[in-house]
């Protein structure tokens, strides 16, 4: 039994030593990546990634908007990031007219690059860790709330002692669900301009057909420029800002990619769940994923009969549904991969290797021993509230503009009754604009639509403890598609005119306006029925399980002391390495790494709103004029990797071997997403443009003569 078990323990934990993946701290790779980054092939230290004396490439990389991330590959401040990253920017500066989206863009100067209000670029400057401070004064007895409030005691006494300059930012964040602690000093950019942009025809390729699967064809890139002050500071927008001169700007290689290579994506992944057990697995598998992929297919379905019918709706529509098909289609293959390679089984196996540990020594059985049946208990309890919890989230929160409308409203008057006039006023200050951007894109007839299929499935689905009272006697069938038709023609919410016609009202007068309006008394009632019987469990389930995830972090690297952690992604800067890589995606099927324009050509369906491929491109391609960009007479487009991204890695770098650029992480293999929570070599791939599509498109296609001079001036010597 015993050699038995430490046999497989090796063989569990070898896959977890391996070094794709992990999203690893910039600042630790010297102490915990480096030797095993140079054995894979990497050339540089640990220092040309992350130095606080001098430039190194994590100068070159951004935050960008908090979502994505680009770098920067000119002296003069331009940045690459993906073309989806950009989109929202793309499809604000689009009119029926001028429609960048579907003819692409390119700046033929400074002065034609245009603006972007509340688009940022955010730089790390340093990253320290400071868990002792953090969480001096903690004892073992307190609650989660004492612990919580210590912690943000202490918090709030380190950022005011922390010196920095007057232009920079100070927040610390917690990693490891709290183990850890950094303090992180950042410099954040506002005056973003976009510089370029392929039509989507090439910068979206595939659209929602292709989002998430391998074999890939889009070229989803586009550039903006940090703009900043004359002391190259930032600065909020003016004519008279210059191009931002950076510390440091990526070298671009063309030496191309073979299987094997190394490769470092660098960048801000948002969020993972490495560390959950079975339980929590098997959770998301049946109880959290399956509600928002139901959820969505409805609204989806309305959405897109609508937009191919409509080129107004079409353009109005495009970055919402996006939005919302990207979360469906990954979770769809999220749920498919768990099940492919049997996460919860191999996760109850590596729990068996746990449990066995701690039978061998008493006080890790003591310390621990709860962990595991606790966390059972806990995901069973929660099912229920997570189901209501998620129905309503699709429904109120996420797929239907006017009970979300609703929603904000309510927070607004909520806010003035908590904090007066002044409250009021900062978060009209920030939700005016907020919705005006929203209803730009917004169509009652069509969202009508949307609610009709939602309210119907809400009330089916929802068992009748945790709706309002009387609801689901109220409606027929067709007295619910009366309800919709009354609700959007009776609601002031259901129109960007009548809702600026609210904002002249005092608190007192928008109150009593809306608490007659027939829509946000629905929301009103969904939402106190939501608040009453889910969310007070909910929470409660939720943050004890928060606590035990932590206990069960330290619980496995203390059993497993040999190990090399990461911390779940938490928005804030980390390296990814790994190789370039194909995969097999079922019995009998090999997919290669890299992809060509051939292979856009085998996909083109003339006038189709997802395949349809610019004339100019088929031109390039019948010529095969590809320039330095080429190999043996093919164009390289897309590649794949080892790399364990997530989202908000969109537009990060791909660095090789020596940190030169040679590609833009865009996406993941449909068959891996469910990396989030659990990584498997063999089927979890990232998916990259590869750098020299990008400047073929820019040289060839777009003949952006001055960006070619632009960048061409970083290019890496070929040696
Ligand atoms: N799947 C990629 C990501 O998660 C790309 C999404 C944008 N593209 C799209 N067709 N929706 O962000
Ligand atoms: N497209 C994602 C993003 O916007 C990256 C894909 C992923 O989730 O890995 O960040």
């Amino acid at each position: 039994m015993k050699r038995l078990s430490t046999l497989l323990l090796c063989f569990l934990l070898l896959p977890l030593l391996r070094a794709d993946e992990g999203m690893w701290l910039p600042n630790l790779l010297k102490q915990l990546n480096e030797k095993d980054m140079q054995a894979m092939g990497m050339q540089m230290t640990a220092e040309d990634i992350y130095d606080i004396n001098r430039a190194s490439l994590k100068d070159a990389i951004v935050s960008f908007g908090g979502f994505c991330t680009a770098s920067l590959i000119s002296p003069e401040g331009l940045l690459l990031t993906n073309h989806h990253c950009g989109y929202s920017s793309i499809q604000s500066h689009s009119t029926m007219e001028h429609n960048y989206l579907e003819d692409g863009f390119w700046a033929g100067s400074f002065e034609q690059e245009l603006p972007n209000p509340g688009l940022t670029a955010t730089f790390l400057v340093r990253m320290e860790e400071v868990t002792q401070k953090v969480i001096a004064g903690l004892q073992a007895g307190m609650t989660a709330q004492e612990r919580q409030s210590l912690i943000d005691k202490n918090i709030a006494a380190i950022l005011k002692e922390t010196p920095h300059e007057a232009y920079e930012e100070v927040e610390i964040k917690p990693y490891f669900k709290g183990l850890q602690y950094y303090l992180l000093v950042t410099v954040t950019y506002r005056d973003i301009r976009l510089v370029g942009t392929p039509p989507e025809s090439i910068g979206k390729f595939g659209a929602d057909t292709d989002n998430w699967v391998w074999p890939r064809h889009t070229g989803d890139f586009s550039l903006f420029r940090i703009y900043a002050g004359p002391d190259n500071l930032p600065a909020d927008y003016s004519p008279n800002n210059q191009p931002y001169r950076p510390k440091k700007y990526l070298q671009i290689s063309l030496d191309g990619i073979r299987e094997g290579d190394f490769t470092l994506v660098f960048g801000y992944p948002a969020r993972t769940n490495e560390y959950l057990p079975a339980s929590g697995i098997k959770h998301i598998l049946e109880v959290v994923d399956p509600v928002r992929v139901g959820m969505r297919d409805l609204s989806l379905a309305v959405m897109g009969a609508a937009m191919r019918r409509n080129p107004v709706v079409k353009l109005k529509y495009a970055s919402k549904f996006a939005g919302i098909a990207n979360g469906w289609k990954k979770w769809i293959g999220e749920m498919q991969g768990l099940k492919r390679v049997n996460a919860i089984g191999r996760k109850t196996q590596f729990e068996l290797l746990f449990l066995e540990q701690l039978s061998a020594n008493p006080d890790l059985q003591k310390a621990f021993g709860d962990i595991l049946p606790r966390f059972k208990e806990l995901y069973a309890e929660l099912a229920p509230y997570e189901q209501s919890h998620q129905y309503y989230t699709e429904f109120t929160g996420r797929n239907v503009d006017l009970l979300r409308t609703a929603g904000l409203m309510r927070r607004l008057l909520k806010i003035y009754e908590s904090s007066g006039q002044k409250g009021f006023d900062n978060f009209k200050q920030r939700l005016q604009p907020y919705l005006e951007k929203q209803y730009k894109n917004y169509l009652p007839q069509i969202d009508q639509k949307v609610f009709a299929a939602l309210m119907q499935a809400y009330l089916e689905q929802v068992p009748d403890a945790h709706l309002p009272e009387g609801i689901k006697e109220k409606w027929t069938s067709e007295q619910m598609a009366g309800l919709s038709a009354e609700l959007y023609q009776n609601s002031v919410l259901s129109s960007a005119e009548s809702i600026d016609q609210l904002w002249r009202l005092s608190p007192k007068k928008l109150a009593k306006t809306l608490e007659a309006d027939p829509a946000y008394q629905l929301f009103t009632r969904l939402a106190k029925a939501y608040e009453e019987k889910v969310q007070g469990d909910y929470q409660r389930i939720k943050s004890e399980l928060e606590e035990l995830q932590r206990r069960y972090l330290r619980g496995l690297i203390t059993v497993f002391p040999k190990k090399h952690f990461y911390p779940d992604a938490n928005g804030t800067l980390r390296v990814t390495y790994g190789q370039v890589k194909g995969y097999q995606p079922r019995d009998a099927v090999v997919f290669l790494p890299q992809t060509y324009l051939a292979g856009v050509m085998e996909k083109y369906k003339p006038g189709d709103y997802e395949f349809d491929v610019p004339e100019k491109l088929r031109q390039l391609y019948e010529r095969k004029q590809y320039g330095p960009y080429g190999e043996n007479k093919r164009l390289p487009v897309c590649f794949i990797g080892t790399n364990h991204t997530t989202g908000g890695n969109s537009g990060s770098p791909v660095l090789d071997a020596r940190g030169h650029l040679i590609g833009l992480n865009f996406d993941r293999v449909w068959e891996g997403t469910m990396s989030d929570v659990f990584y498997d070599r063999s089927i979890c791939r990232n998916i990259m443009v590869d750098i020299r599509y990008v400047l073929f498109i820019i040289e060839k296609y777009a003949e952006a003569e001055n960006l070619v001079q632009e960048i061409r001036g970083g290019m890496a010597d070929r040696d």
